[in-house]
């Protein structure tokens, strides 16, 4: 008898410990993941704001280019400083200096007179978007129980995406009264969020062990109310390197090759599958299907908005269920099906590629936001040793924006060149590069610490 209420005792105890530690670590989970938000609302938002800005600076083709990809040039700088200074001032600080760069980008983007002062707006504005693509995701991955750390981590890949639709939807609001600085000015809203949460949330025990800030670490865990926080301590120590991993070419060294070449080619392979040439370029590839009129063109990428958002949240709760591995592989042969079909229903230039295009863009999206979506992000923050963590995953983010700029740069001068039905092909046959590499060289990482898989590649 005594010992069944004991146990109950103990049961409640733990429920209450789990309680804390879920609510505490996903609230500060949600306050990083507002980088994310503003991530997606401040890379797709232009897209609106080009077509009311263009005639205000009476913009040239190559300018609104050049407006669209500077913010893509600052994140790719961004991301390469970010891991250094995540490594080094810690992750909650290098959270900090993004929210900063955002306040100062978004006024200036807000408040511009001159093609200059926007351009200079939008270069910070992307300085914010590098440096939070890479400490977000890896704050989260810190301060995350290992069982659920897929879904927190991809929480931030799920608010890019609402932060994509959401400017979506105010560009379609705002259209009318032709307002593009209000457009932007709305970004400050998540900002403020961000700002505000910032008060609330810890730096993360891991990299204070780093710093050989024990005690700290322990409070904070003791906040976290992980069940065995001695032990936590421990699986991080064993796991933390050798002094020299402070340095950078301790990313280049033969047992750091393979998650090094797991994480970049996973980096890559997410850019140079063509999600952005469709995403970014989505109106355009709806008009040449046919919806001619630009409202339909531009309700329909509303759509597709709202298609991504929505697989993105299956993707959230399969993957601690099925695994990063079963998404990836599923959905690069979606992608792969989806590409073959949409070539296919580009081939005649007579003829409008019609519904089957339409809905295999739909279809294509869909199996990128339930894997290499949110799954890159995710695997990139877990599979580093914490002494190069920051740096590994600011090398990796960095080729992620380097290659998105390339691909969006030049996909719609490819397309006038070879024509989409081979433009679309080529993505293909990338994919299905990106599907053997996904099966020869990716490890499963669910339900583990990330401890845990660091002791697993030193095994291999
Ligand atoms: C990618 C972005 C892309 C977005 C679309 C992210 O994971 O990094 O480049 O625009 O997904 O949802």
């Amino acid at each position: 008898m005594k010992r069944s209420s004991l146990a109950v005792d103990d049961s409640r105890e733990n429920m209450i410990r789990k309680f804390k530690f879920t609510n505490y670590a996903l609230f500060s989970s949600l306050v990083a993941s507002m980088s994310g938000l503003l991530f997606g609302y401040n890379t797709a938002v232009i897209s609106g704001a080009l077509l009311f800005m263009t005639p205000d600076f009476d913009l040239t083709l190559f300018q609104e280019g050049v407006v669209a990809s500077t913010i893509l040039i600052g994140a790719l700088i961004g991301a390469a400083m970010a891991g250094f200074l995540a490594d080094q001032l810690g992750r909650k600080k290098t959270l900090s200096i993004t929210a900063i760069l955002y306040f100062i980008g978004i006024f200036f983007m807000t408040d511009a007179g001159t093609l200059g002062i926007l351009l200079f707006g939008r270069l910070i504005a992307g300085f914010g978007v590098g440096i939070g693509s890479v400490t977000a995701p890896l704050y989260i991955a810190e301060m995350a129980p290992s069982e659920k750390r897929g879904r927190y981590v991809s929480l931030n890949q799920l608010m890019i995406t609402i932060g994509v639709l959401l400017a979506f939807i105010v560009c379609f609001l705002y259209s009318e009264k032709q307002e593009w600085r209000e457009m932007f000015a709305f970004g400050f809203l998540p900002l403020a969020l961000l700002l505000l949460g910032l008060f609330f949330i810890p730096e993360t025990p891991s990299w204070l062990i780093s710093q050989g800030k024990k005690e700290k670490a322990e409070t904070i865990l003791h906040y976290l109310r992980i069940a065995h926080p001695n032990q936590h301590l421990v699986e991080v120590e064993k796991a933390e390197d050798t002094p020299e991993s402070k340095n950078w070419h301790a990313l280049f060294k033969p047992e750091m090759r393979k998650p090094l070449i797991v994480g970049i080619g996973l980096s890559l392979f997410q850019q140079i599958t063509g999600i952005n040439a469709i995403t970014y370029f989505s109106s355009q590839i709806f008009q040449m299907a046919g919806f001619k009129s630009v409202e339909m063109a531009t309700f329909a990428s509303l759509l597709l908005g709202v298609v991504n958002v929505s697989m993105t949240i299956i993707a959230l709760w399969l993957m601690d269920k099925l695994g990063r591995r079963v998404l990836l592989i599923a959905g690069l042969v979606g992608m792969i099906i989806t590409l073959g079909f949409l070539g296919f229903s580009f081939m005649d230039p007579t003829r409008d590629a019609g519904i089957l295009a339409a809905l295999m863009v739909f279809c294509y999206v869909g199996s990128f936001a339930v894997s290499l979506g949110p799954i890159v992000w995710l695997m990139i923050s877990e599979i580093y040793p914490l002494g190069i963590r920051g740096r590994a995953i600011g090398l990796a983010t960095f080729l992620n924006w380097s290659a998105n700029y390339i691909v969006s740069l030049f996909f719609l001068s490819v397309v006038q060149a070879i024509g989409p039905a081979i433009a679309f092909w080529i993505f293909m046959l990338i994919s299905l590069i990106g599907l053997r590499f996904v099966w020869k060289m990716v490890p499963e990482t669910k339900g583990k610490t990330l401890e845990e898989i660091q002791l697993a590649w030193k095994k291999t």
